[in-house]
């Protein structure tokens, strides 16, 4: 855990753009946990009420613009609560991304306590989140809340 926060911290403080930390990010949490089969970063689009899909690791969605309170990226726009959905089966506002995602986490973005955006993440495990994952992405949002 402290290992990945400190590649972390690195990417982070490295001489790239901010769109290649974005992306390095992606692809790190996505290569150093196996149930991470897909991370992408969503943000708001302007002053508009929805979510533009940015930087992303993983099969391409066509889901690229999400109004906010749709599926669980939308509600958390909205709550500005983490949302970790252990089995997407059982949720109604839902927008699925392939029938292979068993399991998504959600984790917003706070910059000057405004919700900028979210770390979203599926995985073809059900039920594979734990605090850990939480305390992991929240850090990260964290750590990604300075770039802007
Ligand atoms: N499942 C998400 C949509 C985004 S994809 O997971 C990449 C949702 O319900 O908001």
């Amino acid at each position: 855990m402290n290992l990945l926060k400190d590649t972390i911290k690195e990417i982070i403080l490295s001489e790239k753009s901010k769109s290649e930390k974005l992306q390095s990010i992606c692809d790190f949490l996505e290569a150093q946990i196996s149930y991470y089969d897909w991370v992408g970063f969503y943000f708001r689009n302007g002053n508009k009420e929805e979510l533009k899909l940015a930087e992303y690791t993983g099969e391409p969605t066509e889901h690229t613009i999400i109004p906010f309170g749709k599926g669980i990226c939308g509600q958390v726009a909205v709550s500005n609560e983490n949302f970790v959905v252990q089995d997407v089966s059982e949720q109604d506002n839902y927008i699925s991304c392939g029938w292979k995602v068993k399991s998504e986490i959600v984790i917003p973005i706070f910059v000057g306590g405004e919700n900028i955006g979210q770390i979203d993440i599926d995985s073809h495990t059900a039920n594979p989140f734990t605090n850990q994952d939480e305390e992991l992405l929240e850090f990260v949002c964290s750590k990604v809340a300075t770039l802007f």
